[in-house]
């Protein structure tokens, strides 16, 4: 493979009189790139200036045989620095913004002055340098940006209040730059780099500082700066030899039911669902920041509460197996009062299984899903999102569809969906619908339960219709039957 080069490239790379800057410099000359050495040459804190710090990294590239140009201007002067660059070279085609300095004192005992210059150098300067360099950029439709920003910045670190929020802050400038950029080929990354320089040198142990050299940084910095390389918005860890990429990650979250209001309550009751990382997506951008937001919008939560979760009930679905036959079509219909008389041979097809004319009681059509459900209970299996027990439950009215004479015999598939649940605050009315199949796969009985479940409601949901079910109409009935209990 043939090395990556950058002739007819132009760079600047601020703070380059020393440290990680000095490295990226080097590095960038060495494979052909026309080099702007920045660097104001002052102290780790802010203080004093000199031109020996660049003036002396120029001379390192030019002994190698590399072209470079010193510049000493202060990174909040960047249309100087990018002046400089158009004077010696004509144009510029990479920034590394990499100028830095501390000012660490603990948030309580910080100045204003403590945290206006670190803006200034660091934020204001990647700024500057970025905002000078950008028309050229945008007009040749060209461009490599590199920011540099911190572990402090994005994780947090004691004692550097104003250099973490000037850090996360050109991180955010360095994701918007490269939307902007996008469509005119100026990508823009940030590395999060460690390494030994001036500024960790008081913070960590020499045998350590040894291990971390700027070169270990420098070559993602020309990757990240080189044509060939396509990544933009990217943010990277670096040192020692590792490198890593980091992004955002969100949990999956939770959407409140379509409430008038939102309490303080309903934030504490989801907190568990609302920071749960299980099932996490990662968001790139802002688009895919609102999708969540949006779709709540237009497809609410339903809601609920530890007894009911509609969202999951809604969607669920139970299939349980259940069979009769002849002894329980007879059994159901002595139950209910059939063949009272056993000379009435009229009944007799409903309890004696082996005459010809044996037959079910059609309302028995109730019963193979009833008797499934039981069984479910017994075994603790309930539909998903139907957590209270059957202690809870009252039935309350029952729908049966018979779709075709019962056969003596059937082996049935059962299909329990929800249908409807009322908030009837405190309890709540839940109707189920059943359907069941024979084994041929066709739907012999429909059945809908509807049942009272005590204590379970108060998720703010929709009470339902409370007057119009099964009210008499104002008038004489069309027919009267009256029915005696029969003695059996
Ligand atoms: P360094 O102190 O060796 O290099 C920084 C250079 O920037 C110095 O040569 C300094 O003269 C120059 N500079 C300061 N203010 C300037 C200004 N206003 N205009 C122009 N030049 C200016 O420090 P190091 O470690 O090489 O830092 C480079 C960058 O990396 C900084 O932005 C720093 O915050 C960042 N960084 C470094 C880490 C490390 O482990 N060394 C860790 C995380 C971030």
């Amino acid at each position: 493979m043939s090395e990556l080069r950058f002739d007819g490239r132009v760079a600047i790379v601020t703070g380059a009189g020393g440290g990680l800057g000095r490295q990226h410099a080097l590095t960038l000359a060495a494979r052909g790139c026309k080099v702007v050495v920045n660097d104001l040459g002052g102290g780790a804190h802010g203080s004093g200036q000199s031109s020996t710090a660049a003036d002396k990294v120029v001379e390192e590239i030019r002994a190698i045989g590399g072209e470079a140009v010193a510049n000493y201007d202060s990174v909040e002067n960047g249309e100087a620095i990018v002046q400089t660059a158009l004077t010696h070279f004509g144009t510029v085609d990479i920034v590394i913004n990499n100028a830095g300095i501390l000012r660490d004192v603990s948030f309580a005992k910080m100045t204003e002055q403590d945290w206006d210059l670190i803006m200034q150098v660091h934020l204001n300067g990647s700024k500057s340098v970025s905002h000078a360099a950008w028309s050229i950029m945008r007009e040749k439709g060209y461009g490599r940006i590199i920011m540099t920003t911190s572990a402090a910045g994005i994780y947090g670190n004691f004692g550097q209040a104003n250099y973490c929020a000037a850090k996360l802050g050109i991180l955010g400038l360095a994701n918007c730059l490269a939307e902007e950029g996008r469509n005119k080929n100026i990508l823009v990354n940030t590395i999060a780099p460690l390494a030994a320089s001036r500024l960790t040198e008081t913070v960590m142990p020499a045998d350590l500082l040894a291990l971390l050299q700027p070169e270990a940084v420098s070559p993602l910095v020309a990757w990240l700066a080189h044509e060939n390389c396509k990544e933009t918005k990217g943010l990277f860890e670096v040192g020692a030899g590792f490198m890593a990429k980091l992004r955002w990650e969100r949990s999956e979250g939770y959407v409140f039911p379509n409430q008038h209001v939102l309490s303080v309550d309903d934030v504490a009751r989801q907190w568990d669902k609302i920071t749960d990382f299980t099932t996490s997506t990662h968001p790139s951008s802002t688009t895919e920041s609102f999708t969540p937001i949006l779709e709540g919008i237009q497809h609410p939560n339903l809601g609920g509460n530890e007894f009911i979760d509609l969202d999951v009930a809604s969607k669920a679905q139970l299939e349980i197996e259940s069979s009769y036959d002849e002894r329980d079509l007879s059994l159901y219909a002595l139950g209910i009062g059939a063949a009272q008389n056993p000379l009435d041979h009229s009944e007799l097809a409903y309890v004696y299984e082996l005459g010809s004319e044996f037959q079910a009681f059609p309302t028995y059509g109730v019963m193979p899903q009833m008797n499934a459900m039981l069984n479910m209970a017994k075994q603790g299996i309930t539909l998903p999102g139907m957590n209270y027990g059957f202690d809870r439950v009252l039935h309350g009215e029952q729908y049966t569809e018979i779709k075709r004479p019962l056969p003596p015999h059937a082996k049935l598939t059962h299909t329990f969906k929800l249908k409807t649940a009322y908030d009837k605050n405190p309890n709540a009315v839940i109707t189920f619908a059943i359907s069941s199949k024979d084994e041929s796969g066709e739907e012999l009985i429909y059945n809908e339960m509807t049942a009272f479940v005590r204590g379970a409601g108060g998720w703010g949901g929709d009470r339902g219709d409370s007057l119009a079910t099964n009210i008499a109409p104002d008038r004489e009935p069309d027919a009267v039957i009256e029915e005696k209990t029969d003695i059996n």
